[in-house]
């Protein structure tokens, strides 16, 4: 039984170590989180380490002397499974044939740039990225998009992109919902696998809502309510919800830089759950196209919610009781993006 078992697993690998390459593109390749993100997902972290994967890198053509240098440090990594690297500022180049985008170069906010004229400028980029996915990408094309604004830009690239299913669109919000987890972690002095089902709702900003009525913290093998294992209402309502509302801003103030290291981590922690589903009983936050979701939330937003994912589908979870104070905080962070999609539309059809 055991040497038959055995050979099954050692015919297994021997497959999948001659699997065909994934094509994955990283967009903003150039930039900090990109320096982070790259070595993980060649190195096998996201979708596998016997995965081969051909990496393909857009950045603009400025900074294609840079990408020089990001491709001779791949090489120079000496990965088994990087198959090959493609440096590119033509958006036919890298959107062939993917099955993974993974999109996090946007419009920076310049000084003294108005913020509706940084929305028209990411909503001309998403369009045409999201255009390209349309007529070049496999339409089994999984898309994750990090550049500012995340959430507008998804639902853009999306709606440029009918071919392709909404479904396979989501926008990164697990940078905010690791961001919970480690803090009730933290709280609690348990690592932060003791830790799970923290919700982010919401907006990848200050508004968004971090919740953790549904988490769990296992205390010396009892699962435990967050709310009973922290024992200080006014602290989770209060400190904990700024602070991970705020994180983004206290590292820019402390580091000079945005999170870069957490946030390439967190479109790993993203990407694998896309792809080897979610743990049983668990749930993870990402911004998904909102329709049919039991939480009245308007629909064709991409509005971060809890998400189960199984042979790369997710499902919001459904019928999680919401008390008066969520509920408010889950309205005020979809009129934000109601506003912020209605302007970013009207681009689009300009
Ligand atoms: N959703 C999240 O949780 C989250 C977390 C952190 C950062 N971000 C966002 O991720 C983005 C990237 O952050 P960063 O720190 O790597 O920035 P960065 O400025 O270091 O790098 C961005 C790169 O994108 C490139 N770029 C700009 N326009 C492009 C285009 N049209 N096509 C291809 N590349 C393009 C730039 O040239 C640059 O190399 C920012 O928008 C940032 O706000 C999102
Ligand atoms: C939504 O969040 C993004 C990312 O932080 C931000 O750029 C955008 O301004 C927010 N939307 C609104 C309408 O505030
Ligand atoms: C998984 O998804 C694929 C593609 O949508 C589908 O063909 C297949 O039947 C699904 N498998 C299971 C077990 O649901
Ligand atoms: C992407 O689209 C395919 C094909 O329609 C579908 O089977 C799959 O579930 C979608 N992926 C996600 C992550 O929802």
């Amino acid at each position: 039984m055991l040497t038959l078992l055995t050979s099954m697993y050692l015919v297994m690998r021997t497959v999948s170590s001659r699997a065909e390459p994934i094509r994955v593109l990283v967009t903003g390749a150039a930039g900090q989180i990109a320096y982070s993100l790259l070595y993980s997902i060649a190195k096998g972290d996201v979708f596998g380490k016997d995965q081969p994967i051909i990496l393909i890198l857009l950045d603009i053509p400025p900074m294609l002397p840079v990408l020089d240098g990001v491709v001779m440090e791949l090489q120079d990594c000496a990965l088994p499974i990087l198959k090959e690297v493609i440096p590119t500022d033509k958006v036919e180049v890298a959107f062939k044939d993917i099955d993974a985008a993974i999109l996090v170069g946007s419009m920076p906010r310049k000084e003294g740039m108005e913020r509706k004229d940084l929305l028209k400028a990411n909503v001309a980029i998403f369009k045409t990225q999201g255009a390209a996915l349309d007529k070049y990408a496999k339409k089994t094309v999984k898309v994750v998009v990090v550049g500012n604004p995340a959430n507008t830009n998804c639902l853009i690239a999306s709606k440029s992109a009918p071919s392709i299913p909404k479904e396979n669109f989501s926008c990164l919000t697990r940078l905010d919902h690791n961001r919970a987890c480690s803090q009730v972690a933290m709280r609690c002095g348990v690592s932060s696998d003791q830790v799970k089902n923290v919700i982010i709702w919401g907006n990848h900003s200050s508004t968004q809502y971090p919740d953790v009525h549904h988490a769990k913290v296992n205390l010396q093998g009892a699962e435990t309510e967050a709310y009973q294992a922290i024992k200080d209402d006014a602290w989770l309502r209060g400190d904990f919800i700024s602070t991970v509302q705020q994180r983004g801003a206290a590292v820019i103030k402390a580091r000079k830089l945005s999170s870069a290291m957490s946030a390439a981590k967190a479109i790993c922690d993203h990407m694998r759950d896309i792809w080897f589903g979610t743990k049983e009983g668990e749930f993870v936050s990402m911004g998904v196209y909102a329709s049919g979701n039991s939480y009245n939330i308007p629909e064709d937003l991409i509005y971060s919610f809890p998400v189960q994912i199984k042979n790369k589908t997710w499902k919001v979870v459904d019928g999680l009781p919401i008390n008066d104070f969520s509920r408010a905080k889950m309205d005020a962070t979809a009129a934000e993006l109601v506003e912020e999609r209605d302007t970013a539309l009207d681009f689009l059809s300009q």
